[in-house]
């Protein structure tokens, strides 16, 4: 039987770009971009795409404080914001961001121009479509009623973090890319290798691991569990711990290198 699919709004540019907002069972709100008559497959679990994040990144935010390590990301795949929103509130609520100031930096990466604009426009006040207004809505209330931080600050130190250039939005990642410091804390949240094939390649995952945009001490998450993924993990000196993928999934990847 062919699921039920909870759509609860729909922007649309023409062919060139749409998007349907997804209602998932945990009231989050997941999204599927449309482009020259193809869609994207959903960004999310359909059983949650807050508990899904908060499931398989959170770990990375809880390592990086228990091993008082800079607070340096690489998130692949910006998507509606999910990641980004819970790397402030989780160091907001335990005064790390506060504490780690100077060195907090996250370099976000979105392959969809719109998505890092109608974000990006979000916090810093503008004009953007309603339905993407209403999912960043729901993703800093989700976040903020979890990390029990009042809204409108969550959102002004995005907002801050943005402006401070410590929040920082890049395109595609590529082969070649190089960031401009090496992170301690990557969320690779790709989509399948079926959608996004060059993030799957051999020598692109090798360059997100490489000493030039990994730090030595490092943790590496994300929600797939590739073959491909975990040899170059390997390959790299990164820990592989078994983790139970979200909601009934088979397994997702949790790894750290150089830690204990
Ligand atoms: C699973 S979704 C990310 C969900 C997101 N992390 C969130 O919190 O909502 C994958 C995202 O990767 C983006 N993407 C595809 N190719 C990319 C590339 N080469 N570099 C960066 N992002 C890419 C897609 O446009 C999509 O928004």
């Amino acid at each position: 039987m062919k699921k039920v699919i909870n759509l609860i709004s729909h922007y649309n540019e023409g062919k060139d770009f749409s998007a349907d907002f997804i209602k998932t069972l945990d009231n989050s709100i997941s999204i599927k971009i449309g482009k020259n008559e193809n869609q994207s497959e959903l960004m999310h679990s359909e059983s949650g795409a807050f508990s899904e994040t908060i499931y398989i990144y959170l770990p990375v935010l809880e390592s990086i404080v228990k091993n008082n390590l800079k607070p340096i990301f690489l998130s692949i795949g910006l998507g509606a914001g999910y990641i980004e929103i819970m790397i402030v509130a989780y160091l907001m609520k335990n005064l790390y961001l506060k504490n780690n100031i100077n060195e907090f930096c996250i370099e976000s990466f979105e392959g969809e121009a719109r998505l890092i604009h109608f974000f990006r426009s979000y916090f810093l006040e503008k004009e953007i479509p309603l339905p993407f207004k209403n999912c960043y809505e729901n993703i800093l209330e989700l976040s903020s009623n979890y990390f029990e931080l009042d809204k409108n600050i969550l959102k002004l130190e995005i907002k801050n973090l943005i402006m401070a250039n410590k929040i920082n939005f890049n395109q595609k990642f590529l082969n070649s890319t190089i960031l401009k410091i090496p992170v301690y804390g990557i969320f690779f949240d790709a989509f399948s290798s079926n959608s996004s094939p060059e993030l799957w390649e051999e020598n692109l995952i090798q360059n997100i691991l490489s000493t030039k945009n990994a730090e030595n001490k490092c943790i590496f998450a994300t929600y797939a569990s590739k073959n491909i993924l975990k040899k170059i993990l390997k390959l790299n000196k990164f820990l592989i711990h078994k983790k139970k993928g979200f909601s009934g999934k088979r397994e997702c990847i949790y790894a750290e290198r150089n830690l204990i």
